[in-house]
């Protein structure tokens, strides 16, 4: 075995979803517990964390051509960075990994990384190291407390999901339904506001199959628990993603006529307006029921921003079923969506069913639904026009004395005045544009 220099930069590069986004920040937080500073921008890193995801195919690909940039990047800067593989990828497919890619020397899946700097002492000591393990005793127990954060967090509350939809793998890759305790949460979220975050996104593959106790030991569940984290006096905003139709409670749409901080968005997919299609899937509702459940949040809180997941070409749909999915999206109009074409993923049960369907068909069905999404997304832009909001400031623009940021329906907004970042300025949002809208400052900011 050759030893290798200890690393004193790294860089973690995160693919998929926002929970690997967080997972990709905890992972630099456990790193800098080691002394190991971030690579400077166009830096190669001597320890590079892949972040994967695997919901959708050429996942794994995509790892292998990564590596094998890095390895080149690191040849010309004269180096051989050490690479660790994470998330989905490194769960279901860790041991193929490690036998087609030498220069991978540690193997971390997404319930492991706590353990980082136990496997990166043997890749130190010239090992190849892999953790897969789904341990009891979870990570957040032994991860470092939260450092700073910019204005908008993350917070993952609930990890793993039950449900087995038949297309996907995170039931396998992130393992059953957790919900982590109501004081870590509270505690985490005090640090990251702390820190510096105005606004908390709640994370989980499903956040409203929450449940808990509060600090009197009642039981709570996700209403409970967006209830009691707004009181905290100094956080603004809060959010969360995402969230099943089958685990929607009547206190969580009644909440969002309640708590003023809980801002007017909610993304819940749906998948298809096919109801033998969502049976396929394993959905347990039916469009309709999707479609009362939307209803009902609309009557809570009526400016509320619709966001849902789409995908098309699930074995076999039919045109009449894709028509159904079109049909409810103009019964819907969406703000905004997320679409995809259907990927058969080893292991699940979608991947063997029959009628698996053309690419050439899913790409024009999913051509169509996206015409159908974007044209909504403007839609509701152009329908904000005129609103007054804030916007939460989140970087500069690219033109000079521009800002950018969010509003309250997760819209980008561009404005330009005297502000900063983690700033709330009020604006009058005036012109939109496909993906995000211009803003006027209404009040004069403090110099
Ligand atoms: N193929 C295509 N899309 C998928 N998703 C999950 N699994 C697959 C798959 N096998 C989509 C769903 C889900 C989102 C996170 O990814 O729409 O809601
Ligand atoms: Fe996957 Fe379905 Fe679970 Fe969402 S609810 S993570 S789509 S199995």
């Amino acid at each position: 075995m050759t030893t290798r220099p200890v690393p004193k930069t790294y860089r973690v590069k995160s693919f998929g979803c926002q929970m690997n986004v967080y997972d990709g920040e905890r992972m630099a937080e456990v790193l800098a517990t080691r002394g190991i500073t971030p690579a400077a921008e166009g830096e190669e890193a001597d320890l590079v964390v892949l972040n994967t995801c695997h919901i959708r195919e050429k996942a794994a690909e995509k790892v292998y051509s990564d590596i094998g940039r890095l390895v080149k990047a690191g040849r010309e800067a004269g180096k051989e960075p050490l690479i660790a593989v994470a998330g989905c990828v490194a769960q279901a497919e860790g041991e193929e990994i490690m036998a087609r890619a030498p220069a991978v020397s540690m193997v971390v899946g997404p319930q492991a990384y706590h353990r980082l700097p136990g496997l990166l002492d043997r890749a130190i000591a010239g090992e190849r190291a892999t953790d897969t393990d789904m341990p009891e005793n979870g990570k957040f127990d032994d991860l470092p407390a939260r450092r700073k954060v910019g204005p908008g967090a993350f917070l993952t509350i609930q990890e793993g999901c039950d449900k087995f939809c038949t297309y996907c793998v995170v039931p396998y890759t992130r393992g059953a339904e957790i919900s982590r305790p109501f004081s870590d949460l509270l505690r985490e979220a005090e640090t990251l506001v702390e820190a510096g975050a105005k606004e908390i996104t709640l994370l989980g593959q499903n956040v409203n199959a929450w449940t808990g106790a509060d600090d009197a030991g009642r039981a709570i569940g996700f209403d409970g628990l967006v209830k009691a984290l707004a009181k905290l006096p100094e956080l603004h905003r809060i959010r969360y993603t995402t969230s099943h139709p089958n685990d929607v409670t009547e206190g969580m749409i009644a909440m969002h006529g309640e708590v003023a901080k809980l801002m007017p968005y909610l993304h819940l997919p749906v998948q298809s307006g096919s109801d033998r299609v969502l049976k396929a899937m394993n959905r347990s509702h039916t469009a309709d029921s999707y479609l009362k459940l939307l209803e009902a949040f609309r009557a809570a809180r009526p400016d509320i921003a619709l966001s849902g997941d789409f995908i098309v070409g699930f074995p076999g749909e039919t045109e009449a079923e894709f028509a159904e999915t079109l049909a409810l999206v103009d019964a819907v109009k969406y703000a905004a969506a997320f679409s995809f074409k259907y990927s058969p993923r080893p292991g699940t049960p979608a991947a063997s069913m029959d009628g698996q369907i053309a690419r050439e068909v899913m790409e024009d069905r999913l051509a169509r639904l996206q015409d159908a999404l974007n044209r909504d997304q403007y839609a509701f832009n152009r329908y904000s026009v005129g609103r007054e909001c804030e916007v939460l400031v989140e970087r500069k623009g690219k033109l000079p004395g521009q800002w950018l940021g969010k509003s309250p329906w997760l819209q980008s907004v561009f404005f330009e005045g005297n502000a900063q970042i983690g700033d709330l300025v009020c604006v009058e949002l005036v012109e939109a544009g496909p993906n995000s809208l211009a803003g006027r400052v209404l009040e004069p900011l403090p110099a």
